[in-house]
């Protein structure tokens, strides 16, 4: 069984919608660790040895986060530029993150239809995520479609049930590697693979 680690960046969980629903499903689920970063580090001291020692522990890492001015909130790329450090991630002699994978698990205000070219936001969602992608990939680690919430403001209670019910399924497919790497590499959502 993969053992997989949700670094979750959320600066305003008590106003949450979306994601206190999606992590309330994942988080007693077995081999799933949940490290809540701005619940960690509300003052952004982070524990680097600390953290690196978790990701070790971990097969999966999930980067679950509000989608915040087209990337993430701040206190996670804090954690990657702390923690993901040359000759220990990446680099000639930096290997330690190697064979791993990972996934964006992320919710936007923005709806589907507005992150296109012809959309208001102008580009794709895995257009916006590529230095997410890059930074994984340079740390030699497999970047997997993301797992998206779009319409954070509009969708309804049930669908946001539906989501995070799918959420729970996408963690336990990869926990088990019950996942078809082919169809989902072709896939644009993580989330076109759930039933
Ligand atoms: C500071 C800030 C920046 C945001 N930037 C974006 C953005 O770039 N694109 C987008 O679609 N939504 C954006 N939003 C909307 C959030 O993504 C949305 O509120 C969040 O996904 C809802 O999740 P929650 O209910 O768990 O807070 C932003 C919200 C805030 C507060």
């Amino acid at each position: 069984m993969n053992r997989i680690l949700v670094e979750f960046a959320h600066p305003a969980i008590q106003k949450s919608r979306i994601n206190r629903r999606l992590i309330q499903a994942v988080k007693e689920l077995e081999n799933v660790t949940l490290n809540d970063l701005y619940e960690k580090y509300p003052d952004f001291f982070i524990d680097v040895k600390k953290e690196q020692q978790l990701l070790l522990e971990h097969d999966i890492i999930v980067w679950h986060h509000p989608f915040y001015w087209y990337s993430a909130p701040a206190l996670l790329k804090e954690w990657m530029d702390l923690v993901l450090v040359h000759g220990w991630a990446y680099g000639e002699h930096g290997r330690m993150l190697e064979g791993k994978t990972v996934l964006s698990v992320i919710s936007t205000g923005g709806r589907l239809e507005v992150y296109s070219k012809e959309g208001r936001n102008r580009f794709s969602i895995q257009e916006f995520l590529v230095p997410f992608k890059q930074s994984a990939n340079l740390c030699r680690m497999e970047y997997l479609p993301p797992f998206v919430v779009h319409g954070a403001h509009t969708i309804s209670d049930n669908e946001i049930s539906e989501y995070a019910e799918n959420y729970k399924k996408a963690l336990t497919m990869l926990r088990s590697d019950a996942v078809d790497r082919d169809r989902l590499m072709k896939a644009a959502y993580f989330n076109d693979l759930i039933e």
